[in-house]
């Protein structure tokens, strides 16, 4: 089986796999662990009920004989999983795949050295504010901006770059900060990627209207420091890029309300509990755990999961504008972005 290419009912061969290591987190961003409902009462998982390394690697291992070629670590936050850089030394002796992982970078002052030297590729920070109290309330912990920009600077110093830093734009609450966050960024090398605050979950209350189109994101840069569109780096990239016309680097726009990107979608999700979602807006997944606790064979493993990529029919974003009811969607900070 080694080598063949697994497509979808649409075509789409499977790429890029996103493993979610801890669905706990140290923020409560309201857009995707909103207090009321993450509040202290919340039953997060239980040690047990998590993948353990050597679970994760041989899933890693089996998905990459189909073809995956980019694996992101997420969370919650991956980096509250203790001893993650085990984990990460271990998916970097799997031959071929690009590693990244997506955080918050709290924990990068003490774990940057850790992971790089584990074999960590690439990293992207999730920071919405560079304003310290916008931040301070978007986070909903009362955590200080400087200490971002320190674990950014120290991952930096490390040997990460460039660094991608994810802002979630939502109107009202951080729109302000667009045109600031380019600024600061730019010439630095890092990407900063201007994301539309999407639907995702159950629990964020996302209406139409707290959306920034990518549109606007573009015109009120483009109006200061002046960008143009740049070719993607490959197909199928979630983010359109633009470069400073002075040279000054580059940005990154992920448009998946206003121009959604499923037909290009090669991404599958593990959740920290090991159940596989085709999609970032599945309502249901398929249980992995219970097959590879249940001693079932690489080869059964492998057939389970070329049939549930080639039954694969997800294009969420393209139909969100004509859906009715909605089912109830997994949680951002159960799957991972
Ligand atoms: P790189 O280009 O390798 O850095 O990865 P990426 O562009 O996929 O970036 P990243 O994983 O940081 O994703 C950025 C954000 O894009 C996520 O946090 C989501 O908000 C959004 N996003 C990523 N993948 C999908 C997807 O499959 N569907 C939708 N609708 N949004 C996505
Ligand atoms: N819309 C868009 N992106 C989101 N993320 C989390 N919730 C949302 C949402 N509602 C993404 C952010 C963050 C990553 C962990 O998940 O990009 O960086
Ligand atoms: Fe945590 Fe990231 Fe979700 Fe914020 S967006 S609560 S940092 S997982
Ligand atoms: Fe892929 Fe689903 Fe996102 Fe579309 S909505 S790009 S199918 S994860």
């Amino acid at each position: 089986m080694s080598g063949m290419t697994l497509r979808d009912t649409l075509g789409r061969p499977v790429r890029d796999l996103r493993v979610s290591v801890t669905d706990r987190c140290n923020f409560r961003c309201s857009y995707c662990m909103p207090k009321s409902v993450f509040s202290r009462n919340y039953e997060f998982l239980r040690h047990s009920e998590l993948l353990t390394f050597e679970e994760i690697e041989r899933l890693v291992r089996l998905f990459s004989r189909f073809g995956v070629q980019k694996v992101r670590l997420t969370g919650g936050e991956p980096l509250l999983r203790r001893d993650i850089e085990e984990l990460v030394a271990l998916l970097a002796a799997i031959d071929g795949l690009e590693l990244t992982l997506t955080t918050n970078a709290v924990l990068l002052p003490e774990k940057a050295p850790a992971l790089r030297l584990a074999g960590l590729d690439r990293l992207t920070v999730s920071l919405d504010s560079l304003d310290d109290a916008t931040f301070r309330t978007m986070n909903d912990v009362d955590f200080p901006v400087e200490r971002v920009l320190a674990g950014i600077d120290a991952a930096a110093a490390t040997g990460f770059s460039p660094i991608k830093i994810n802002m979630v734009v939502k109107r009202g609450v951080n729109d302000a900060d667009v045109v600031p966050m380019a600024q600061h960024f730019r010439g630095t090398g890092h990407i900063v990627r201007f994301i539309e605050y999407m639907d995702v979950g159950s629990t964020n209350g996302w209406r139409l209207d707290d959306v920034v189109p990518a549109r606007e994101i573009i015109d009120s840069i483009d109006s200061v420091i002046g960008i143009d569109p740049a070719e993607p780096n490959y197909r199928g990239e979630v983010a359109r890029r633009w470069r400073y016309r002075d040279g000054s680097g580059e940005i990154g726009v992920i448009a998946s309300v206003t121009q959604p990107f499923c037909g290009d979608c090669t991404r599958a999700r593990i959740s920290s509990e090991g159940t596989l979602y085709t999609c970032l807006f599945a309502s249901t997944g398929h249980d992995l755990r219970a097959l590879v606790r249940g001693g079932a064979s690489d080869e059964a493993i492998s057939e389970e999961l070329g049939l549930r990529w080639r039954e694969r029919r997800d294009r969420y974003s393209e139909l969100r504008a004509s859906a009715t009811a909605s089912s109830p969607k997994v949680e951002m900070s159960y799957i991972g972005g």
